[in-house]
């Protein structure tokens, strides 16, 4: 797999211009493609697309170029609306979701696609999440209780200790944060990320969780959790609105009243 970060012997190519005959409104968008199976090295590919017979959206002219221009365009979507993730790649210098990101919000000129910065690439603009996962894995997201589960209900939450879930329920995994911290571009082997530490901190507010201490004792690890620098380009560019730096900085605080 290549690695985004390209090595020193390789370059990103010029790629092919795929020009669209008789359209009305062009517009065109710069794809980052790389194909591990062809030996050459990165390039990429310009794609000039009709506005007056595309959606509004970025992945809908990632779908128009693929079924109307070039097959061979690799990406991931799902949902097309903003709920599973799938979607997530830098547009125009900013990670987001294709599927939410409007191309008329991208500015006036060429509109650059690349995939998800600093992660491997399985394939032009769909990045390698194995090792993502296996960090969200690692905080065991799940309800963790001790206690007999209730015979006859479900464990049950006040209306206030639910609404500390408020911020971060919502999460929906895309990575976008994680990909966009310098933290975790340098230490994303064992630094979490904002992404899986928002995820964290979901797990130990919750009212019915009953294993906080031992999940904060997980945490207490000097490249896990404080390799958090404050840096914030998480909040800035959670396509959801959220903002995992709070979420970290809540862990932090805790942390510290458990030892006074
Ligand atoms: Fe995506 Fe936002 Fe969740 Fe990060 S916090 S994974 S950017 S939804
Ligand atoms: Fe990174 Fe966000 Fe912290 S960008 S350093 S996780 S505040
Ligand atoms: Fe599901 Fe974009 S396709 S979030």
């Amino acid at each position: 797999m290549a690695e985004f970060n390209l090595p020193k012997n390789s370059q990103i190519q010029k790629g092919r211009h795929w020009p669209t005959a008789g359209a009305k409104q062009p517009r065109t968008f710069k794809v980052y493609r790389w194909n591990p199976d062809d030996g050459m090295n990165p390039r990429v590919d310009t794609y000039e697309v009709d506005m007056a017979t595309c959606g509004p959206m970025v992945l809908d002219a990632l779908i128009k170029i693929k079924n109307e221009i070039d097959p061979t365009l690799t990406f991931r979507r799902s949902c097309r609306e903003g709920i599973c993730g799938s979607c997530a790649m830098n547009i125009d210098g900013t990670n987001t979701l294709a599927c939410t990101k409007a191309i008329e919000d991208c500015g006036k000129g060429e509109v650059p696609i690349y995939p998800l910065p600093h992660m491997e690439v399985v394939k032009d603009l769909v990045p390698d999440l194995t090792h993502f996962y296996a960090q969200y894995a690692s905080i065991k997201p799940w309800l963790r209780t001790q206690s007999a589960t209730p015979s006859d209900r479900e464990r049950l939450q006040s209306p206030a200790d639910r609404k500390k879930l408020d911020g971060l329920y919502e999460c929906i995994l895309c990575a976008c944060c994680s990909t966009s911290c310098p933290s975790y571009w340098w230490n994303g082997d064992r630094y979490l990320g904002p992404a899986i530490l928002l995820q964290a901190y979901r797990w130990i507010i919750d009212s019915r969780d009953e294993d906080t201490g031992a999940r904060l004792d997980d945490l207490e690890d000097p490249f896990k959790l404080y390799r958090c620098h404050t840096i914030m380009n998480c909040a800035r560019t959670c396509p959801k609105g959220l903002n995992p730096a709070q979420a970290i900085g809540e862990i932090k605080k805790l942390m510290l009243a458990r030892r006074v």
